[in-house]
């Protein structure tokens, strides 16, 4: 775990890390960032970029790139960023993103 995500994790307090029971009910994925560390977590100052790239690696400054997580994510290096299955200000906190919005070959990433 990154220094960036052990600090940012230490501002939201060990609730966080102990229960997903501790989210607020239909929290946004921003709304749940933003009480960590503000808009500017992830926005140079509250602007969102043109094109999400200085947003990505906002991401993958605190949760480590695509290549170091899981097979799901790992199937998706070079060819995404967070926010084209984790849109912060859609996606509910807890809501697990699904694959046939873009797939509808039934794959898996096993
Ligand atoms: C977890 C990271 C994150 C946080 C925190 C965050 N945003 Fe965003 N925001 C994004 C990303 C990524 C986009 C690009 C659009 C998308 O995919 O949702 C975006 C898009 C936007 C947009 C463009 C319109 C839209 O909704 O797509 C605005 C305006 C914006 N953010 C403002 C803010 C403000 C103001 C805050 C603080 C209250 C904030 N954001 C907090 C990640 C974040
Ligand atoms: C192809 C869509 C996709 C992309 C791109 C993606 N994710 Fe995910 N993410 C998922 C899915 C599906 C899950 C739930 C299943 C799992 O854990 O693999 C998930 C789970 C997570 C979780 C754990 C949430 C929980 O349920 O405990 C985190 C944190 C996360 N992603 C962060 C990221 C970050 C950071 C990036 C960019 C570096 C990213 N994701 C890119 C689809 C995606
Ligand atoms: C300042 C550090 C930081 C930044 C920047 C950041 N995150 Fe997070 N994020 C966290 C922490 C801390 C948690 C709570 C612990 C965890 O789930 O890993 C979290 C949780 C999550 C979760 C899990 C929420 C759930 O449903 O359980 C997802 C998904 C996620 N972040 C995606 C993103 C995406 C996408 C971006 C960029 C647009 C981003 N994060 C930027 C620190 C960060
Ligand atoms: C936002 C769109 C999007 C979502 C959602 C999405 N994918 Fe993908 N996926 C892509 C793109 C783009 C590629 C790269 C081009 C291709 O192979 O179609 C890809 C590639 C893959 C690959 C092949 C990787 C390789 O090595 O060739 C697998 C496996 C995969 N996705 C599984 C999944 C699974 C499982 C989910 C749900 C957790 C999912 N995808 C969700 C867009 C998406």
């Amino acid at each position: 775990m990154s220094k960036k995500l052990l600090s940012a994790l230490f501002a939201a307090g060990f609730a966080v890390m102990m229960s997903s029971a501790s989210f607020a009910a239909d929290e946004t994925l921003a709304e749940f960032h933003v009480e960590m560390g503000g808009c500017e977590s992830c926005h140079a100052n509250e602007e969102p970029s043109a094109d999400g790239a200085y947003e990505f690696e906002q991401c993958q400054s605190c949760h480590g790139s695509l290549a170091e997580m899981d097979d799901t994510h790992k199937a998706h290096d070079g060819a995404l960023m967070c926010a084209d299955c984790h849109a912060p200000h859609e996606a509910k906190v807890g809501v697990k993103p699904t694959c046939d919005t873009c797939h509808d070959d039934g794959r898996t990433a096993k």
